[in-house]
């Protein structure tokens, strides 16, 4: 007759004692007195080969004693998983969305520095030269023949539709005193004084109405025509020296970088825009990440946790010689499928020995 000793693993002195238990019940039916087989059962188990001794299938342990099963491991190694991802795309989207916001209002802004200056080429080539008898005569001063006045004065219009977009071209000595260049609207024209290199510089600045995007590009007197109104006033046509005075926008050399052009674009719109879809697209992962860690929970439940705890609890009860413990053959490949046939394979095999051992 075999008898079962249930050890719990890393308890010697339990093992010890249940082995002991077992050497005395052998002695006290007054079989042949089997000595005890020292602290555990190793020596027992030599001395009869019949005692099976059964190791418990214990949870390994985490902590202080706390059991962690697969389901808990491998959800919290996704879900370090997905923190670390999360917060990288988080950090590296947010940096990508506004930068993109920045690269498209400035693109904004490089477009309407193109447009103010084909409006000053147009009138340059165009309307000057039909105004010039007019300027010249005295008669009346053209202020349309003028390429700067143009420019402003027709982003006006646009300003209508766009009312935090400004389009302005300031100088250190305007024609017009409202042209004056505030104190950093001169600091960018004096780098661009400075560093010929330089055609462009961009700047950010906080308003009432939110962050601006400031685009700022050299003026430099490069064709002569321009210092017939802007060298000394006496060459200046008589009407402009009525209508402006003699004492600003002269003295102007060829080459020189006397004003700049500066366009400013409002940030506020696209930097939301930018946060919108920031916001919308981490929450899309964030639910794409609950949808798979849900699919591999279900996954993991159907076809590893439950077949193994069945499998477990199977194996318990046979390693106990527990009568009438049912059969189970999972169906399918996989590996759990191919377990749990071993498994019933050794148990059959068991059962034979243990047959053949009562005879
Ligand atoms: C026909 C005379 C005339 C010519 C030619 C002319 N300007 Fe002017 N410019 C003016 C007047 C007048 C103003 C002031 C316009 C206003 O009321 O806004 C002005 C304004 C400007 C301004 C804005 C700052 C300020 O002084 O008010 C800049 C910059 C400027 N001109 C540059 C140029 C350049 C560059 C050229 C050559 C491509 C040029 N101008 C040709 C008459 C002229």
């Amino acid at each position: 007759m075999a008898e079962f000793v249930f050890l719990w693993r890393g308890n010697k002195f339990a093992a010890a004692r249940a082995c002991r238990a077992i050497v005395r019940r052998y002695t006290a039916n007054g079989e042949q007195g089997p000595q005890s087989g020292g602290s555990g059962c190793d020596g027992l188990r030599l001395r009869y080969p019949s005692l099976i001794i059964a190791t418990s299938g214990m949870q390994p342990t985490f902590g202080k004693g706390k059991p962690m099963g697969l389901r808990t491991k491998f959800n919290l190694a996704v879900l370090a998983a997905f923190l670390i991802g999360f917060a990288g795309t988080g950090v590296f989207l947010q940096r990508l969305f506004i930068e993109n916001a920045r690269e498209q209002v400035l693109e904004n802004a490089r477009i309407m520095i193109t447009a103010a200056n084909a409006v000053r080429n147009f009138t340059n080539v165009f309307i000057k030269p039909l105004a010039a008898p007019l300027n010249d005569s005295g008669v009346r001063f053209v202020p349309a023949s003028v390429p700067s006045f143009a420019a402003q004065t027709t982003f006006k219009s646009v300003q209508a539709k766009f009312p935090d977009f400004t389009y302005r071209e300031p100088a250190l000595n305007p024609t017009n005193l409202s042209d004056r260049a505030t104190d950093w609207e001169a600091d960018f024209i004096n780098v661009f004084r400075n560093r010929s290199d330089v055609k462009e510089l961009t700047g950010e600045r906080e308003t009432p109405t939110g962050t601006v995007l400031t685009l700022v590009r050299p003026i430099a007197i490069e064709n002569p025509d321009c210092l017939l109104c802007h060298s000394t006033p006496a060459i200046a046509p008589k009407a402009l020296l009525a209508a402006y005075g003699s004492t600003n926008g002269f003295g102007w050399q060829l080459h020189e970088v006397v004003g700049a052009q500066v366009v400013s674009v409002p940030m506020a719109l696209p930097l939301q825009h930018a946060r919108q879809t920031f916001i919308t697209f981490m929450a899309i992962l964030l639910g794409v990440f609950i949808l798979i860690v849900v699919i591999l929970n279900i996954l993991l439940h159907y076809t590893v946790i439950r077949p193994v705890v069945t499998l477990s609890h199977i194996a318990n009860a046979v390693s106990l010689g527990e009568p009438g413990v049912e059969d189970y053959e999972r169906k399918g490949t996989d590996e759990i499928a191919v377990l749990s046939a071993s498994f019933a394979r050794m148990r059959r095999s068991l059962d034979s020995a243990m047959s053949m051992l009562e005879r």
